[in-house]
């Protein structure tokens, strides 16, 4: 896929994405795969007083499940977990400046994660 398509804060989180790897001692966590791909993200949160303290991501995917992992994090971190459980996919696009319309549905598994983890 030309990486023309994306935007260029899309191409940040991709090649520098935000937050990669395991938050220790996580309060919660999910582990979501795209259903259509296969692909998998794994989401660790540190929960403090009611206010996501961390969060963290590894994921194995295409270059938009990777920014959409990264724009995940940033969304989550100093949030409330009420706000946090609300967060969806259309935030994190928002977040990025735009996805392409066909790889939109990469960052329905930024949501999922949020879902499973808050569950
Ligand atoms: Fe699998 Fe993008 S192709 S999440």
């Amino acid at each position: 896929m030309p990486f023309e398509e994306y935007t260029p804060k899309v191409m940040d989180h991709f090649l520098n994405p935000r937050n990669t790897g395991e938050v220790p001692e996580p309060t919660h966590s999910a582990l979501v795969r795209n259903p259509v791909c296969g692909d998998l993200v794994k989401l660790t949160v540190r929960v403090k007083d009611g206010i996501v303290v961390e969060a963290r991501t590894k994921t194995f995917g295409c270059a938009a499940a990777i920014a959409s992992s990264s724009a995940l994090t940033e969304l989550l971190q100093g949030t409330s977990v009420e706000v946090a459980r609300r967060i969806k996919n259309s935030d994190v696009v928002l977040h990025l400046g735009g996805l392409p319309e066909h790889k939109v549905a990469c960052s329905v598994v930024a949501e999922q994660a949020v879902l499973e983890a808050f569950k």
